[in-house]
């Protein structure tokens, strides 16, 4: 009996990290199309769909830590510089996850 509940235990467990580990592949590389990749391409030469959407993947998850996730296209530019400023210390971002923050709003969603 016991061995039993253990061996379930040890099944499920391999389900739930599979299963959380392949939505997380599909979210991070599905989401950014050519045309985008193309777009931020002309701010940010180096930008590839890889690279925008990890920044995509960062902005998502650190920018809703606290709060829910922000649309930077609900306010005037100049607003939305001077919040993120204030807010990227608060997400504690690397200088390298800002950049890809930075290229993925600038590049993709504020054009
Ligand atoms: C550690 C918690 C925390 C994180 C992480 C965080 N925020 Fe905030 N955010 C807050 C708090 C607290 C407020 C409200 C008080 C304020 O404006 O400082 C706020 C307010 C805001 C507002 C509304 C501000 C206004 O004046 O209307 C926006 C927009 C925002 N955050 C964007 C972001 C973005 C973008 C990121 C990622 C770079 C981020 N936040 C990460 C805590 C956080």
């Amino acid at each position: 009996m016991f061995r039993k509940i253990c061996y379930s235990a040890i099944v499920l467990f391999a389900v739930a990290c599979s299963a959380g580990k392949e939505a997380a592949t599909t979210s991070s590389s599905s989401t950014i199309s050519e045309q985008e990749v193309n777009l931020a391409k002309t701010k940010y030469p180096t930008a590839t769909a890889a690279s925008l959407a990890n920044g995509k993947a960062i902005y998502t998850t650190r920018c809703a830590q606290c709060h829910k996730l922000p649309n930077p296209e609900s306010m005037s530019r100049d607003r939305w510089d001077k919040i993120y400023a204030k807010m990227t210390p608060k997400a504690k971002f690397s200088p390298e996850e800002n950049q890809l923050v930075m290229e993925y709003i600038n590049g993709v969603v504020l054009k």
